[in-house]
């Protein structure tokens, strides 16, 4: 923090006013269920954006990245879309003031321990960086879920993704030393406690896929064509007998049984957690990742692999792929005596089996977006 607070006085000349943690997210169970209305169980991680700021008088934002000479300065009333990663702030500005919020402009540094790329959301974590920023500078009120929601069509309509509503919920809601259950259609959050004797290892594989995907828009829209021909208002609510009396093609058929499965699996998962069944939580993971392989076909080769390399390891409970799937990261849940040896072993094993360079990296569950308070 010391260090983000000599680089903001070196840029602006001036000390910030106030600083905000906002940290990315892991999946432990229940992918590609957020925008079917399902289940899914995230939680903050301890790798995290951290942004210093202060107000300013004029209309602009101005934003420093890490060791980037060259501010990105975004006019606050401005409605051209901004090219690069400026479009993050600039969709939640948008958004805020779009939607009647006070917006004013700022003077804001910025550095990142998020892998990007990753499937970590580092893009959600800026995006609540920015909101929690714009609420202090304006003294307006914070609420969490509502922040998360707003951020969520920032991205939507603004950055263009059709991403669903898990991210940004968890960035902006997780709390420490549990995964929040997210019920996303109605957005409530139920803690589910990772007790002493259990890790989460993430497993970033190294590889990269972006978002803005034709993928991801179709498993979205494959989705929505199954829920109108099974007459419900969305997947969440469809069980296995309405799919297996439906004349639903067979395409959309896989793509619903594993939304329908995933959903069954997250509340089974949650049981399993409570009471302490690590090896049922981790055969639950390992039935995830096989449903997203092979039914809603968002796995990818380096994703197969380390999976497959982490559950021969010691120690390894469960591992599945986390996030939008392709390439990016897998999640592990390990048994904490053998944490340090399997993370070494995997590192190891990955990179005599698949050519790219991957990062395990160990977390508990990290608080979600916040001021530091004192700066
Ligand atoms: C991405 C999206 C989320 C969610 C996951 C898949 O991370 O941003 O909304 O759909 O993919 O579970």
């Amino acid at each position: 923090m010391a260090q983000l607070q000599e680089l903001f006085v070196q840029r602006f000349d001036n000390a910030p006013v106030g600083s905000v943690i906002s940290p990315g997210r892991v999946n432990l169970i229940g992918e590609h269920t957020d925008y079917n209305d399902g289940f899914v169980s995230p939680m903050g991680i301890e790798r995290h954006i951290e942004m210093a700021f202060r107000p300013r008088e004029d209309r602009r934002a101005v934003l420093y990245t890490g060791a980037d000479p060259n501010p990105f300065v975004i006019d606050i009333d401005s409605v051209d879309p901004v090219h690069g990663w400026g479009i993050y702030p600039q969709g939640v500005i948008r958004h805020f003031a779009q939607d009647g919020l006070e917006v004013r402009g700022f003077d804001a540094v910025f550095s990142s321990t998020i892998p990007s790329g990753s499937g970590l959301s580092s893009s959600a974590a800026l995006e609540l960086a920015v909101a929690r920023t714009l609420t202090a500078v304006t003294e307006g009120e914070w609420d969490a879920t509502d922040m998360a929601l707003r951020c969520v069509r920032a991205e939507n309509e603004w950055v263009g993704v059709a991403c669903g509503v898990m991210d940004q919920l968890i960035c902006a809601t997780a709390v420490e030393r549990a995964v929040s259950r997210i019920d996303c259609a109605d957005y409530s959050t139920y803690p589910v406690e990772l007790p002493g004797g259990v890790v989460v290892l993430i497993l970033h594989s190294g590889t990269k896929r972006g978002l803005v995907d034709s993928e991801y828009n179709e498993r979205r829209s494959t989705c929505e064509r199954a829920s109108v021909e099974l007459g419900v208002k969305s997947l969440r609510y469809a069980t296995m007998d309405m799919l297996d009396a439906s004349g639903v093609d067979d395409l959309a058929r896989r793509r619903a049984r594993h939304v329908i499965s995933e959903n069954d699996r997250v509340l089974a998962w949650g049981r399993a957690a409570a009471s302490g069944d690590w090896s049922e939580a981790g055969r639950l993971m390992v039935a995830s990742h096989e449903s997203l392989r092979d039914d809603f076909e968002v796995s990818g080769p380096a994703l197969d692999v380390m999976v497959d390399v982490a559950l021969d390891v010691e120690g390894v409970h469960g591992a599945r792929l986390t996030g939008a799937g392709f390439a990016g990261a897998c999640v592990a849940l390990v048994a904490e005596e053998h944490a340090d040896k399997a993370a070494a072993t995997i590192d190891a094993a990955y990179r005599q089996r698949y050519d790219a360079v991957p990062q395990i990296i160990p977390s508990r569950p990290a608080k979600g977006t916040h001021l530091v308070d004192p700066i």
